[in-house]
C-alpha cells in the first residue's frame, strides 16, 4: 500500500467519537452542533429538476460537463463577483465538480511537482482537514499558518519566510473560514497575489461558505474578484472552488465548481478524465437550476440571521463569542477560569446535557508548542431555530453549573 496513508490523520469525528466513548449522555434528545451538513430544506424546484431529468441517466456525461452548466455558472460567478463582462469563458475557465471536498483533494495531486526537492503547501490553521490530507497524499509538506484571535482568524503572510514561499507550490486560503467564519480581506488576497506571482504559486480558495453571510450589502470578496480589480483578468495563479451543498441546502447533491486560470483548469480536466469524476446528467441539471436563483438563497441567509442572534444573544454574555463574519459557525473561546477545556468541555456537556460540539484542537496541528484551535469549540447553528436555541440555553444551563 501506499506509505503516505500512514500519515493521514483520523478524522475529527474519528476523534470525538474515541473522547465520548463510555459516556452515558443525558436523558434528553441529542442536539449536535457538531456537524457542519447544512440542515435547511432542500429547494423544491432543485429536486424537481432532478427528478424531470432522470432519463439524463441513460447518458455518459462529460467530464468537462454540459455547455448549459458551465454557462450558468459563469454567469453566476460574473454577477456574484462583480467580474469584468466576458473575462470568464464557460470553455477555458470553468469546470464541475463532484461538490468540492473531492475537488479540493484531488487539485493538490494534479498541481504538485514531486520532482521539486521540497513541495509545500501552505493552508490555514486551524482548517479543513481535506487540505493536509491533500497535501500528505501529493507527496507535499503541509504548512501550517496560525490564525488565531490575535490574527483576526486569518493567515499572517508577513510572518512567511521568503524561503518558504520558494518552496510553496500551492496554498489553500478557506474564505469565509470553517471553523472560525472570519473572511480573508481585500488588502491581503492582494499581498498573496503578489506573492504568487512573485515565488511562482498556485492559489487554491476554498468559497464554499462564500453565500453564508450576514450584511447583505456586503457580501465576502473572492480570489477572481481581487485579482481583476488587481488586473489579473486572465485569472493567471488563481482557482476558485465553489458549492451548492452550503449555499442552496443539497449536501448530498455533491454539486460544485471550479474556476479560474484557464491553463491549470486545463491540465486539471486532463488529470479528472482520468480520474473519472464527472457530473451525472441529472445533477448537472439540478445544478442550472440552483445557480440561477438567488431567492432560495436570501431566504437561507435569513435563517441564519436569525439563529445567530437568538444564539449569541444567550451565549455573547457567558463565553468569548462572537458573530463571525461569515458561514454558520462559532468559534467560541474557553475561558481558562472555567475549568474546563475543549476536551472536557465537549465531554462534559454531552454527560450533562447530551449536546455536541467539536474541540477546537482537534481541527488543528501544534505548531511550536500553539495550537490555535486549542480552547476553542466550533459549534454549526445548522438545526432548526428552536433546536439551535434550546442548545443555546443547554450551555448556558451547563456553564452556570461549573
Ligand atoms: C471549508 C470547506 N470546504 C469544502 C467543504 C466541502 O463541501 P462540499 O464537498 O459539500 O462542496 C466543506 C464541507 O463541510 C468545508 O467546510
Amino acid at each position: 500500500m501506499n506509505p503516505d496513508l500512514d500519515k493521514l490523520q483520523p478524522y475529527p469525528f474519528q476523534r470525538i467519537a474515541q473522547l465520548l466513548e463510555g459516556v452515558n449522555p443525558a436523558d434528553k434528545p441529542l442536539i449536535s452542533l457538531a456537524i457542519g451538513e447544512p440542515k435547511h430544506k432542500a429547494p423544491d424546484f432543485i429536486l424537481e429538476a432532478l427528478r424531470d431529468n432522470m432519463n439524463g441517466f441513460s447518458h455518459y456525461p462529460l467530464t468537462k460537463g454540459s455547455d448549459n452548466l458551465r454557462n450558468a455558472i459563469a454567469q453566476w460567478l460574473t454577477q456574484r463577483f462583480k467580474l469584468p463582462g466576458g473575462s470568464i469563458n464557460h470553455e477555458k475557465h470553468i469546470l464541475p465538480v463532484n461538490g468540492t471536498r473531492e475537488a479540493l483533494f484531488a487539485f493538490a495531486q494534479a498541481v504538485i511537482d514531486r520532482s521539486q526537492s521540497k513541495a509545500q503547501i501552505l493552508m490555514p490553521n486551524p482548517f479543513y482537514q481535506i487540505y493536509e490530507g491533500a497535501a500528505l497524499l501529493a507527496g507535499a509538506e503541509p504548512v501550517y499558518l496560525p490564525c488565531t484571535a490575535e490574527t483576526g482568524f486569518i493567515p499572517d503572510f508577513d510572518s512567511v519566510s521568503a524561503k518558504t514561499w520558494d518552496n510553496c507550490q500551492l496554498i489553500y486560503l478557506c474564505s469565509p473560514g470553517n471553523p472560525t467564519g472570519a473572511v480573508v480581506p481585500e488588502e491581503q488576497i492582494r499581498q498573496l497575489l503578489e506573492l504568487a506571482e512573485k515565488h511562482d504559486f498556485v492559489i487554491a480558495s476554498d468559497e464554499c461558505y462564500s453565500e453564508i453571510y450576514f450584511d447583505e450589502e456586503n457580501p465576502p470578496v473572492g480570489l477572481l474578484e481581487v485579482a481583476a480589480k488587481a488586473g489579473n483578468t486572465d485569472y493567471k495563479r488563481c482557482v476558485v472552488f465553489h458549492s451548492l451543498s452550503k449555499r442552496s441546502n443539497v449536501p448530498g447533491l455533491r454539486s460544485g465548481f471550479i474556476a479560474g486560470d484557464a491553463q491549470i483548469l486545463n491540465k486539471f480536466l486532463l488529470y479528472r478524465t482520468y480520474h473519472g469524476c464527472a457530473m451525472s446528467p441529472p445533477v448537472q441539471e439540478a445544478s442550472i437550476a440552483a445557480w440561477n436563483d438567488e431567492a432560495h438563497v436570501l431566504a437561507n441567509r435569513h435563517l441564519y440571521r436569525e439563529k445567530f442572534d437568538a444564539v449569541l444573544g444567550i451565549l455573547a454574555p457567558l463565553m468569548d463569542v462572537q458573530k463571525p463574519a461569515a458561514s454558520f459557525y462559532l468559534w467560541a473561546g474557553l475561558d481558562e477560569q472555567s475549568g474546563l477545556n475543549d476536551e472536557t468541555f465537549t465531554r462534559e456537556i454531552y454527560a450533562q446535557q447530551n449536546l455536541k460540539v467539536v474541540p477546537g484542537s482537534y481541527l488543528s496541528r501544534d505548531v511550536a508548542g500553539l495550537n490555535p484551535g486549542k480552547n476553542r469549540l466550533r459549534m454549526a447553528l445548522v438545526a432548526t431555530l428552536d433546536e439551535c436555541i434550546e442548545g443555546a440555553q443547554r450551555i448556558e444551563s451547563f456553564l452556570r453549573l461549573q
